[in-house]
């Protein structure tokens, strides 16, 4: 028992030493034993935990197997070899990887987990889309729902759109549902570019005015903005790019002081691995990405809910759209 306590202890210590610029003292004493069990039933479940970029850095640094952005885990689903996996994201995620990996068992730790760009548009609506504009493809972003993807041709993702777009022989493209990636990427493109009215509630809330302080108060950072912003937000900034091309800028530029414009747990994942690197840290959390938590993975794990389905007609559809996107290359 001793023995036992001890190396939970050494085991999540190590953690700690990790993660302890981002998350106090005081709370480290609760997540640490949570952390610790949620661990053990992984293994015990065979189970792995995805993990999106927004997630807190008690999931992000402590419990997750695979991290990214929301291409890079699509590819972890569709690649992993585990029985069970635990979506620490939001529920069109989950989704996703329930339509990669129909086997397997998806579970998400809150199914409330919703996202303001899937709920803006239905698969009735891409019908309608489709009958307006019946030669035109549909690029569809991930953050829907299987219905939406399953009435698309392909997919993409904030990381891949530009090279999605690019690789369709249409010189007109609908890319829905988001209007601020559609018209971020139309000014990287000759393609036209139609789009639908729908947008990210936590990307949206950036402006101009806003980006043009912090750059006023520190002259000295580098701007980033997720291409959720509105274009006049992403004008602004030094770069835009998915979570993960936000990352990997700080991680091989090392900028002395970043500003990032976009969720909140962003700065706080990314500046655990760059310590070296002053983040400014305004941002906007986003209440679906915080419905996750600790203590929820670890109910999910315990009682092996909630489960993630989808019709398996719709899944195969939706399969074949997400599929044309992972075949696109960079
Ligand atoms: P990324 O694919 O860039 O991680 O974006 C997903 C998302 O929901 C951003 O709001
Ligand atoms: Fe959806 Fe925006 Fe939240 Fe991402 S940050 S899950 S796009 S609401």
């Amino acid at each position: 028992m001793f023995d036992t306590v001890m190396k939970q202890q050494s085991a999540t210590d190590a953690l700690y030493a990790k993660v302890s610029r981002v998350i106090d003292p005081l709370s480290w004493r609760e997540f640490a034993p949570v952390i610790d069990r949620i661990n053990r039933l992984k293994r015990e479940r065979n189970a792995v935990i995805l993990a999106h970029n927004y997630m807190t850095p008690e999931i992000f640094h402590c419990v997750a197997d695979f991290s990214g952005d929301s291409l890079q885990l699509a590819q972890q689903a569709a690649q992993t070899d585990a029985e069970v996996i635990v979506q620490a994201g939001v529920h069109f995620m989950a989704e996703t990887s329930k339509i990669l990996s129909p086997e397997k068992t998806v579970l998400i730790p809150d199914v409330k987990a919703g996202c303001s760009l899937a709920s803006s548009i239905t698969a009735a609506d891409v019908r309608l889309l489709r009958e307006k504009y019946p030669n035109v493809p549909i690029v569809t972003y991930v953050n829907t729902s299987a219905g939406v993807k399953a009435e698309s041709d392909i997919c993409c993702t904030s990381s891949n759109a530009l090279a999605v777009v690019e690789s369709l022989p249409s010189d007109t493209v609908l890319m829905i549902p988001d209007q601020y990636l559609a018209r971020n990427t139309a000014q990287k493109t000759k393609k036209k570019i139609l789009t639908w009215q729908g947008a990210c509630e936590v990307h949206e809330r950036f402006t101009p005015e806003e980006i043009r302080k912090f750059r006023a108060a520190w002259p000295d950072a580098v701007i980033l903005a997720h291409p959720e912003c509105p274009p006049e937000v992403v004008a602004e900034a030094d770069f835009a790019g998915s979570t993960k091309a936000m990352s990997d800028y700080v991680t091989e530029k090392r900028p002395k002081r970043v500003v990032m414009i976009t969720e909140c747990s962003m700065s706080d994942n990314v500046s655990v691995n760059n310590p070296d690197v002053e983040f400014v840290r305004p941002c906007n959390l986003c209440p679906h990405m915080k419905r996750i938590t600790l203590d929820k993975i670890l109910h999910c794990l315990e009682t092996m809910t909630h489960e993630v389905t989808v019709d398996p007609a719709i899944a195969a559809r939706a399969r074949r759209a997400v599929e044309n996107m992972l075949a696109v290359k960079p």
